[in-house]
């Protein structure tokens, strides 16, 4: 394990340096890759189908390639978290207590709800660099260009019934429709297991969804549950095949999904047993990945939010 120690001023969480060969993070890999479309990733999927993992090699991918990366983790069991710092877990301000602190940057009035900044309300916005006070007071500085904002632990809320976990995310229903990017930025979202992650209503918030599926019956099932789930909120998403150990595997994949994976990740034991590194043969994978992603981006995270708060409105209304 490594721990990480940051120095210097940090004015933004994408402004700080590193001290001394502190991780274990290439610094380049000899190709500069230069994507620079704005863009935020979901990465869904069935629990164990390997989500965190494949959300923790594009966020390091992207970092490498030069872009200001900022990893979103939304699953409490913090895997992500976990794996980009190595598996050192500092003191965090998580998402899950920030309810009174973005209600109060969004001018939400005491007992208004959050819906309606998109019903009626004049719009905030967010930023990463420079940020705003909330994203800067929420978000963990992991190196120069590479940050982590995470919803955090079950709280005893949550533990004791008084609260479901989903109210851990709550905030990123919000933040992320909200979150304006600059060219050469990307944000990474490590999503809960399975449909929930769609349902929780964070995904009309992501520019495109990343959906894992292994080549096995039941984690296509799902996949495919997803995938409806994202048509029906007009959200883009490409099919990512892992743990892939054939060309048979690719091919079974490919017939049940109804189209071919924009990638396929082999099975790998040091991504296992090592979730920290990163995978430089998993490259044109990930470079596939974000290319699809260009491809299919629209831009229009604000409006299906909006779309959905109005639908969702003129439901409870009937
Ligand atoms: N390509 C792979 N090859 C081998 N094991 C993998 C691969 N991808 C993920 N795993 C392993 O599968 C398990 C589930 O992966 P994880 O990323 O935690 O999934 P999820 O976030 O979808 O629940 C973990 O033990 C992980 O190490
Ligand atoms: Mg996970």
């Amino acid at each position: 394990m490594h721990q990480i120690r940051v120095c210097g001023s940090i004015a933004s969480p994408f402004q700080i340096k590193l001290c001394g060969a502190a991780t274990s993070f290439p610094v380049s890999l000899g190709v500069v890759l230069s994507y620079s479309v704005p863009m935020i990733l979901g990465f869904l999927g069935k629990g164990g189908s390997g989500k965190s993992s494949v959300a923790t090699q594009m966020t390091l991918h992207l970092a490498a390639a030069q872009r200001t990366v900022l990893a979103v983790d939304a699953d409490h069991n913090m895997d992500l978290s976990y794996n980009l710092l190595n598996g050192e877990l500092p003191s965090l301000r998580f998402l899950g207590d920030s309810s009174l602190d973005i209600m109060a940057y969004a001018g939400l009035n005491n007992g208004e709800r959050y819906e309606a900044l998109f019903l009626t309300k004049t719009l905030v916005r967010f930023r990463l660099s420079p940020p705003d006070s909330f994203t800067g007071k929420y978000t963990f500085p992991i190196r120069e260009g590479l940050a982590l904002m995470a919803a955090g632990p079950q709280t005893d809320a949550v533990l004791y019934g008084k609260a479901c976990s989903h109210v851990l995310t709550t905030p990123l229903k919000v933040f992320l429709p909200l979150l304006q990017l600059a060219e050469g930025q990307a944000v990474v979202v490590d999503e809960k297991a399975g449909a929930d992650g769609v349902s929780t209503g964070i995904v009309t918030g992501i520019d495109v969804g990343v959906i894992v599926a292994e080549p096995a019956i039941h984690s296509i099932k799902v996949a495919l549950q997803i995938a409806e789930l994202m048509d029906f909120h007009e959200t883009p998403y490409v099919f990512v095949g892992n743990k892939v150990g054939s060309d048979d595997d690719e091919d079974f994949l490919t017939e049940k999904l109804g189209q071919k994976p924009v990638a396929a990740l082999a099975q790998s034991d040091r991504i296992r047993r090592d979730p920290s590194h990163h995978m430089l043969e998993w490259q044109a994978s990930m470079k596939a990945v974000v290319a699809a992603a260009e491809i299919r981006i629209r831009h229009d995270r604000l409006a299906r939010t909006m779309k959905k708060f109005h639908r969702n409105e003129a439901f409870s209304g009937a």
